[in-house]
């Protein structure tokens, strides 16, 4: 039920044109292919060039980084569902590096998400970074750095802000910080 629910929605998803400026790479659909029932949902930011060519969310290397991540967690991917807050690629340099998403890109998919996650209707939704959180309504009063690894209460969701998994790419002191992070979700969650 929810999967054919996703696939029309995703069907009008390929189809869209974005009127935002900047360039991107659009009509190629990321979905994850995993089982939409599950309660948790993991929320990240934009596809990169690995996530377009396989079409699938986080295969790149932040996604073998989330996949370390989520074993602290006692979770692996088939454990969740993962959506992206901005559906196409935002590029530069002519599709050659990956861009964080402009303000309105985030808000041209917002409708995206909000029907997307009206399908899912997930319990739990792990934002990933702060485009993420900032999206899922953290507005200016969240910051990341105050608030990772500690839940709230939006709407029908608990929201358990994260640092994005790439973040520790360029910043090696997070590692310990997402590490402790993930492992406070599985307690928590267990809990
Ligand atoms: N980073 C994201 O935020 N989303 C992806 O799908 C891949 C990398």
């Amino acid at each position: 039920m929810k999967e054919k629910s996703l696939q029309q929605l995703y069907s009008l998803i390929i189809n869209c044109r974005c009127p935002c400026p900047g360039e991107r790479t659009g009509g190629l659909l990321v979905r994850d292919h995993g089982n939409p029932g599950k309660r948790i949902v993991f929320l990240g930011e934009a596809p990169g060039a690995e996530e377009v060519k396989q079409g699938m969310p986080f295969v790149g290397q932040a996604g073998r980084n989330l996949e370390g991540y989520l074993q602290l967690a006692g979770l692996e991917r088939k454990d969740i569902f993962i959506v992206n807050t901005v559906k196409c690629r935002p590029t530069r340099n002519n599709g050659r590096a990956n861009r964080k998403p402009g303000a309105c890109e985030i808000k041209s998919c917002a409708h995206w998400l909000d029907e997307e996650l009206a399908i899912l209707s997930p319990g739990v939704i792990v934002t990933l970074g702060d485009v993420a959180l900032k999206r899922l309504g953290g507005g200016k009063s969240r910051r990341i750095s105050d608030c990772h690894g500690q839940p709230f209460k939006l709407e029908r969701y608990t929201v358990f802000p994260m640092y994005h998994p790439a973040a520790a790419i360029y910043r090696r002191a997070l590692t310990e910080v997402i590490e402790g992070d993930f492992k406070k979700l599985g307690n928590w969650l267990r809990g």
